[in-house]
């Protein structure tokens, strides 16, 4: 079945800053790819919006500034995400600037961190992103979990995504009970003074009834486009998922 993303906004992307009369983010060099939980599709999203840039011209990164849940092999630690996420960037960066922090217990960042003997420190990974943006014209930056997963004793990603200060993609795993995981996020994005440039219905649940009254519930109550809503699929392509949604938004976002 080809009919992966049905494309729902023809307009062209406005910032949620547009839309409440702020400030509209410029093209600016980066972009955080948050979800309602974890095992909602912020990878696939990252990886579809590494390929909508290129496909608009951009040399591409993407960044997983905390990897857990990571496989042990013979020479380090093997993270799923991490290879998606560079086979989809158009540059090859250090591994180290890529992925700051990768673990294997597939626990909690802090909890991981702390298991290992390490504090995740936000100004390294900082340091990682900036050095990126000298390397790619677009870094896409696939956050951890949800948006307030802790990182450490005092910060958590909503920290992180702060101190890099970017512009905001709200993945959306369409399931029961969503909807409300879904507004807390976009609360508290909101209450962080961060950009919603917009939001992804992903239908990661083939079997969620009410599908199109869920969307347009949070059609209804987000001020931010739906930049797409992703069908379920067996075999989910993030080059086909570019190619039909994000695409036309890419110069905007
Ligand atoms: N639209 C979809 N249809 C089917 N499977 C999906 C879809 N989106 C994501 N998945 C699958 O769900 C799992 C979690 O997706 P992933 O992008 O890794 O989420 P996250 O990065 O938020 O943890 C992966 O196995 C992925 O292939
Ligand atoms: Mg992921």
């Amino acid at each position: 079945m080809g009919n992966l993303v049905l494309p729902l906004n023809s307009s062209p992307l406005l910032s949620s800053g547009d839309l409440a009369g702020g400030t509209p983010h410029l093209s600016p060099r980066g972009i955080f790819v948050t979800g309602t939980d974890t095992g909602v599709g912020k990878t696939l999203i990252s990886c579809a919006l590494l390929h909508a840039y290129a496909a608009a011209g951009y040399s591409t990164v993407g960044m997983k500034p905390v990897a857990a849940g990571c496989e042990s092999v013979r020479d380090g630690l093997r993270c799923e995400d991490v290879e998606l996420l560079r086979h989809a960037s158009t540059v090859q960066a250090p591994l180290d600037l890529v992925n700051p922090y990768a673990f294997a217990p597939p626990v909690a960042p802090h909890i991981a961190a702390t298991e290992a003997g390490t504090t995740i420190e936000l100004a390294r990974i900082r340091q990682a992103y900036l050095a990126l943006t000298a390397l790619a014209g677009k870094v896409v930056v696939e956050g951890v979990g949800g948006f307030r997963v802790p990182l450490n004793e005092h910060a958590d990603a909503a920290d992180l995504a702060q101190l890099l200060d970017l512009p905001m993609v709200l993945v959306v795993g369409m399931r029961l009970g969503c909807l409300s995981h879904a507004m807390l996020t976009v609360e508290a994005i909101g209450a962080r003074g961060l950009t919603l440039a917009g939001w992804v219905a992903n239908r990661i649940d083939p079997e969620m009834a009410s599908f199109d009254a869920n969307v347009a519930a949070l059609q209804q109550r987000i001020a931010a486009p739906l930049l797409g809503v992703v069908a379920y699929e067996a075999q989910p392509d993030a080059i086909r998922t570019a190619q039909a949604m994000l695409a036309p938004f890419c110069g905007e976002l």
